[in-house]
């Protein structure tokens, strides 16, 4: 077990007075960060340390880090963590660390708390039924755990709602554009979402668009969108299309489409050396590359298509996501959601967005 810092009882809240909310209690939310050294949960710590101060002055919101880990390290204070220096607090992770966390946070003395899944790992979805059904809320950037089978993504949308447990996710598809609030409002006010198509993937969108427009070789687009922090921790996740097939299921689902990862049709992107060629004929056409990814009640698909280079899709600049949304009341012009769809800074931006939503169903219960 690590030695913990300054393990001492904490008060549930802390007293202060907020006059634009007339409130004397700043409520307080403890936040657990996995994948604190990781790009996004970097990103994040950096903007939570920014916003501290201002949201417990103006919305008597106290977000306190209370535990940080990644796979090899493990930081918990019940009095805080600096979000900005977790590093000097870490110690290697010993095998009962995450266990211990998630007993106390669903112990009966615990203040109410957010699990913020910056990894993109199976082990740390395994948990979030447990936690839904501790009361624990989850924001996460995580695709894993909405594309596993439908009665998974079922079972925690069910706890989210038995438990009054928010579960968030935006940033699972498209990073900061909000796509899948809009597509659950939909479904909610009675209208039919009847087919999804867009560019999903930010790393591939930039990857095509270096490769296109400075003609630049596939394997060293990869590398600069790793360097840029655009591809997955595993870039393979991307190339072999298993990244955006995630973000279409998500999609598909929020939009109430009851589809299985089977019923998604992908072609495989190759780095087979005839992006020349490739390039080249589509100019002559008048046309560009983009991976598509298209969803309906009965399937998707996802794969290369050619498209005119005065379409929207052709149109995105590099790392840019655009979906368009066609409904039973948006057919001839469908909705369409565009803007920057990796990185971590947008994506931790998006992550703050839902925690605060979060934050804020947590201490009305
Ligand atoms: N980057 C983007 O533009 C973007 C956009 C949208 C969504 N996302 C999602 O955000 C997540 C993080 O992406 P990233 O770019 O920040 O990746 P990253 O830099 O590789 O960070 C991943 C972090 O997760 C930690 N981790 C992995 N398995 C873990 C486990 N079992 N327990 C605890 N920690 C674990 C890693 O720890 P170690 O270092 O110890 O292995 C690392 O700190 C992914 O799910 C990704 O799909 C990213």
């Amino acid at each position: 077990m690590n030695v913990y810092i300054n393990e001492t009882a904490m008060p549930t809240t802390t007293l202060a007075y907020h006059p634009a909310t007339n409130r004397h209690v700043a409520t307080r939310v403890d936040l657990v960060l996995i994948g604190a050294r990781g790009q996004v949960g970097s990103a994040f710590r950096h903007r939570l340390a920014q916003q501290q101060a201002a949201l417990k002055r103006d919305l008597g919101l106290d977000l306190v880090l209370l535990a940080g880990l990644d796979r090899r390290g493990f930081a918990f204070d019940l009095h805080g963590l600096s979000a900005n220096r977790i590093e000097s607090h870490l110690c290697a992770r010993e095998h009962a660390d995450l266990e211990h966390l998630l007993a106390h946070l669903i112990g009966p003395d615990s203040a109410p708390a957010l699990l913020i899944d910056c990894s993109a790992s199976e082990e740390i979805t395994d948990l979030y039924p447990r936690l839904l059904a501790g009361g624990v809320g989850i924001v996460t950037a995580n695709k894993r755990a909405n594309a596993r089978p439908l009665a998974f993504y079922r079972e925690l949308q069910r706890l989210s709602q038995r438990y009054d447990a928010p579960y968030h996710y935006e940033t699972t598809a498209g990073a900061a554009i909000p796509l899948l609030g809009p597509l659950r409002d939909l479904r909610q006010r009675g209208e039919r979402v009847t087919s999804i198509r867009g560019v999903l993937s930010g790393s591939l969108s930039y990857i095509l668009a270096r490769v296109q427009d400075n003609d630049l070789a596939f394997s060293t687009a990869v590398i600069e969108a790793a360097a840029l922090g655009y591809t997955e921790p595993d870039p393979s996740e991307d190339l072999c299309l298993r990244d955006v097939t995630r973000k279409l299921l998500g999609l598909a689902r929020e939009a109430g489409f009851e589809l299985e990862v089977g019923a998604i049709e992908v072609e495989p992107l190759q780095d087979d050396g005839h992006w020349p060629e490739r390039i080249a004929a589509a100019r002559l056409r008048g046309e560009r590359w983009l991976v598509l990814a298209e969803a309906d009640e009965h399937g998707g698909r996802i794969g290369l298509r050619s498209l005119p280079k005065d379409s929207s899709f052709a149109a995105l600049r590099p790392g840019q996501n655009l979906v368009q949304v066609s409904t039973d009341l948006q057919r001839e012009v469908p909705l369409s959601l565009a803007g920057p769809g990796a990185g971590p800074e947008i994506t931790a931006a998006g992550v703050f967005s839902d925690v605060l939503a979060a934050a804020r169903q947590l201490t009305r219960r």
